[in-house]
């Protein structure tokens, strides 16, 4: 009971839809009504500029961070072993990432939640994550394309479970393939956009242009 509780306040955590109350508070605008229309840190750093663009990417990756290590206010939690515990954090880390994608506190209209995941692997495997990152900046630097720099960091994750850290944990390595469908998924409308040559590219790395 108190494991579904804290799945609950992962889930509301998750909910905080960082880029739409920044956007609304401080420019007067709703993030998706501009730029890909989706509610996170790229589209903000698209709109609103690097400052804003970053503030929301730590916010949103706190939130998994945050949601998922949520298990060590249960009681007794020494008592479960390392098994329960891995459950358990995926559990309140997936909670939070359902938050993030379907807000509750904004009509349930939210982002990719590439940030938030990412946020749950750094608490859940932070070794893990370091490869994700690699991979992610990579794809960026030489495609310049978020969202595929996304998707690929997030198969990166399912083969760096499945294969190199070869974890022996069942529902983690469902989980792992899960992460990388569900970013899939969430990228429908830019893999559409990629494929027809309209996706936007973030402005960095501009001496590759020169
Ligand atoms: O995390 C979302 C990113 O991968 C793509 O964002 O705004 O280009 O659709 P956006």
């Amino acid at each position: 009971m108190n494991e579904l509780l804290l799945i609950i306040l992962a889930y509301l955590i998750g909910s905080i839809p960082t880029s739409v109350w920044v956007s609304k508070r401080f420019f007067g605008i709703d993030i998706r009504d501009y730029g890909s229309g989706n509610a996170g840190a790229t589209n903000t750093y698209r709109v609103l500029g690097s400052k804003w663009g970053t503030f929301v990417m730590i916010i949103d990756m706190l939130k998994g961070v945050i949601a998922t290590s949520l298990y060590v206010v249960l009681p007794l939690r020494l008592q479960h072993n390392d098994l329960y515990l891995t459950n358990l954090m995926i559990g309140l880390g997936l909670g939070a990432v359902l938050g993030h994608i379907f807000p509750l506190w904004a009509g349930f209209r939210g982002g990719k939640g590439v940030a938030t995941l990412f946020g749950m692997i750094v608490a859940i495997q932070p070794e893990v994550a370091i490869y994700c990152i690699g991979v992610f900046l990579v794809v960026l630097y030489l495609t310049r394309f978020v969202s595929l720099s996304s998707m690929l960091a997030g198969v990166a994750f399912a083969i760096c479970i499945l294969f190199i850290f070869n974890d022996d944990v069942t529902l983690y390595r469902i989980f792992s393939v899960a992460v990388a469908l569900l970013v899939i998924l969430t990228h429908q409308k830019n893999i559409n956009r990629i494929l027809n040559g309209t996706e936007s590219k973030v402005p960095i790395f501009k001496y590759r242009d020169r």
